[in-house]
């Protein structure tokens, strides 16, 4: 029930339900991963089940996917799709700019394709994750299995050059093998406290073979959908230059808060 939850899944939950109010009738919708982008789906599938609000979705992982049938919410492939209306997604980090740290949950490949594939992304979060400098949260990048200590490697020796404050890089694992990402690849995880210029790392890291793609989202979001834990709601449009304030009162229905596993 919503008077059980912590005050960051209020702040993850209007924020998602703010910015729900963004879809339309008739759009294609891509689905982000992530307990926010969880929220955002459970939200999408109560309008479609009480307004018969009619959409596709195009999920960013297996587990968006399972989510959104779960709740109601017909997908179909990027493919199918082609390209689409809004993408709405969570984030690791966000600066002023809008430029993003992804990857935390592992999908940043599908996140990535999916949000350049639209018109509009949308970035949901809590306000603990707007920053003044990217690069505190761990930069992951995906590379793929082959070889990749040597990717590793050349990832920590470019990093030597870059304006960075810490540079070690760790394989994430599961269990006592490293992850396996929904493209059958690895992720490696950047520890960098501040990265100076993510435009430039974004580049410089996808020209080094093995690496498939990093976690750094510059110039993809449009607009940021703070949520605070009393309610609260801050929208900034990028290309509006605006920035208005909201409140969303907690009364969805009992079951958009059963099974939360995300
Ligand atoms: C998954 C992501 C997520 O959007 C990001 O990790 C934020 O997750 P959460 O909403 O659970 O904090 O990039 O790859």
């Amino acid at each position: 029930m919503a008077a059980d939850l912590s005050p960051i899944d209020k702040a993850k939950f209007v924020a998602a339900k703010r910015a729900v109010g963004f879809v339309e009738n008739g759009m294609k919708v891509g689905l982000g991963t992530g307990s926010t982008a969880a929220w955002m789906v459970r939200c999408l599938g109560e309008r479609v089940r009480e307004e018969g609000l009619k959409i596709v979705g195009v999920p960013t992982s297996t587990r968006t996917a399972e989510l959104a049938r779960a709740v109601g919410v017909k997908i179909v492939s990027l493919d199918e799709a082609k390209w689409l209306d809004i993408t709405i997604d969570g984030a690791d980090e966000v600066d002023q700019n809008l430029a993003l740290i992804k990857g935390g949950g592992a999908a940043l490949l599908q996140e990535k394709i999916v949000a350049t594939a639209s018109d509009q992304m949308i970035v949901i979060a809590d306000a603990a994750k707007e920053v003044q400098q990217l690069g505190a949260f761990p930069l992951p990048i995906e590379v793929i299995p082959f070889g990749w200590q040597t990717t590793k490697a050349l990832v920590e020796e470019t990093l030597e050059s870059l304006d960075v404050l810490a540079r070690e890089v760790t394989v994430r694992m599961n269990g006592d093998r490293p992850l396996v990402t929904d493209e059958s690849n690895y992720i490696l995880d950047l520890h960098l406290r501040r990265i100076g210029n993510p435009r430039q790392m974004a580049l410089i890291l996808n020209q080094i073979p093995g690496v498939v793609e990093n976690g750094l989202f510059i110039d993809i979001c449009d607009i940021l959908v703070i949520g605070h834990g009393d309610g609260r709601v801050t929208v900034r449009d990028i290309n509006a230059g605006s920035e208005t304030d909201d409140h969303i009162q907690f009364s969805p229905s009992d079951n958009i808060f059963s099974n939360l596993d995300d």
